[in-house]
């Protein structure tokens, strides 16, 4: 009858093991208590801490106590518990007496004391690099006129990016298209006139595209960065003149400039085009009196242009006596100069917020 009674009380667990189990822990809470309030008795100023996380913090003795109780008796559990729960609450008042009593409480200290009437920290708010913003609005400005917008790749085959502009293997103008090369038919562009080879490849006409992106070059000055931003502009059809071309590039800089600005076409030369010309607007600096930024010209060089080279269109098999079209390239950082006055082209690439922050 005694093991049974014993038994319902341990919950199954053997008499033995169930009467030690509610001794061990009530002497152990007993005795935990006796050892924290000696220690915290004799506890100076930079005793304080270890002591309360030995004891009271969240991985505590006490709090392991308390994780322990699961395995006492049912019976024992609550009564346990509760004296458990009593001591580590006298504890802590004693603790925070005793904190009060060094000086150390919160408040006192000033490393843990908390104002809350101190203004909230302010998160620096993010924003676009100045060519990503410059970009999209010369694509907006151009989506308005109806061009659709392609990307193709960085890593570009020597035909795209030579041989179908008319440019053959020893031509001069390779000269200033010094790249960086994968293997002998593979390099970094150096223009995005590639994607007008692709465009052209792909669709017939009619066709009225721009393809913004990154291109290479080896070069690095105050003026040049061996990467850096084109966007190339396209347009196919039966009887597209130079006028139309002027008209365009006209209504682009007025856009993306003042609507008075200046504009020139120069004479010039691109084996892809025929007639060739680079667009000069007036001078954004001095308004064309001449100043340094134009070097005394008045004229700042925006992009290059020019009608579509026959050549080409027999590249892609377009009818060049059937279709005509025009073609230009501009500069994204050189842009983004001239609208904000910047000075060296390496300012972008430094990741200076100094700089970055003011766009
Ligand atoms: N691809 C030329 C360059 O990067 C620019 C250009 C594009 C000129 C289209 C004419 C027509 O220098």
């Amino acid at each position: 009858m005694d093991t049974l009674k014993l038994e319902t009380a341990g919950r199954g667990l053997a008499p033995s093991l169930a009467v030690k189990t509610k001794c061990v822990m009530e002497d152990e809470i007993l005795r935990l208590k006796g050892e924290a309030t000696a220690a915290l008795g004799e506890a100076g100023k930079e005793d304080l801490e270890p002591f309360r996380v030995k004891y009271l913090g969240r991985k505590g003795l006490f709090t392991s106590v308390m994780r322990q109780l699961g395995s006492a008796p049912a019976a024992d559990r609550p009564r346990l518990g509760k004296l458990a729960n009593d001591i580590k609450q006298e504890l802590t008042q004693a603790f925070a007496a005793r904190q009060e009593e060094l000086g150390a409480g919160r408040g006192q200290g000033t490393a843990t004391r908390l104002d809350l009437s101190l203004p909230g920290r302010v998160l620096p708010r993010g924003r676009l690099h100045p060519v990503t913003q410059v970009m999209a609005e010369v694509c907006a400005i151009f989506e308005g006129l109806g061009f659709t917008v392609a990307e193709g790749p960085d890593v570009e085959t020597d035909f795209y990016n030579f041989e179908a502009l008319n440019i053959p293997p020893h031509h001069p103008a390779r000269d200033m298209h010094d790249t960086f090369y994968v293997s002998d038919a593979l390099l970094l562009r150096t223009h995005t006139s590639p994607m007008q080879i692709r465009a052209m490849e792909r669709e017939q006409p009619p066709l009225r595209m721009i393809a913004p992106g990154k291109v290479y070059r080896c070069d690095s000055d105050i003026t040049h960065t061996p990467m850096f931003h084109q966007v190339e502009g396209f347009l196919v059809d039966r009887q597209v003149s130079f006028a139309d071309l002027k008209g365009v590039l006209s209504v682009f800089i007025a856009r993306m400039f003042d609507a008075d600005t200046a504009i020139r076409f120069r004479p010039s030369f691109f084996p892809f085009t025929e007639p060739s010309a680079e667009v000069d607007i007036g001078c954004v600096m001095c308004g064309g009196k001449g100043c340094r930024v134009c070097k005394q010209t008045g004229w700042l060089e925006i992009l290059g242009a020019g009608l579509i080279d026959p050549a080409v269109f027999a590249k892609v098999g377009y009818d060049p006596e059937a279709y005509s079209g025009f073609a230009f390239g501009l500069g994204i950082e050189r842009i983004a100069m001239l609208k904000y006055g910047i000075n060296d082209i390496r300012l972008y690439y430094e990741n200076d917020l100094r700089f970055l922050s003011q766009f």
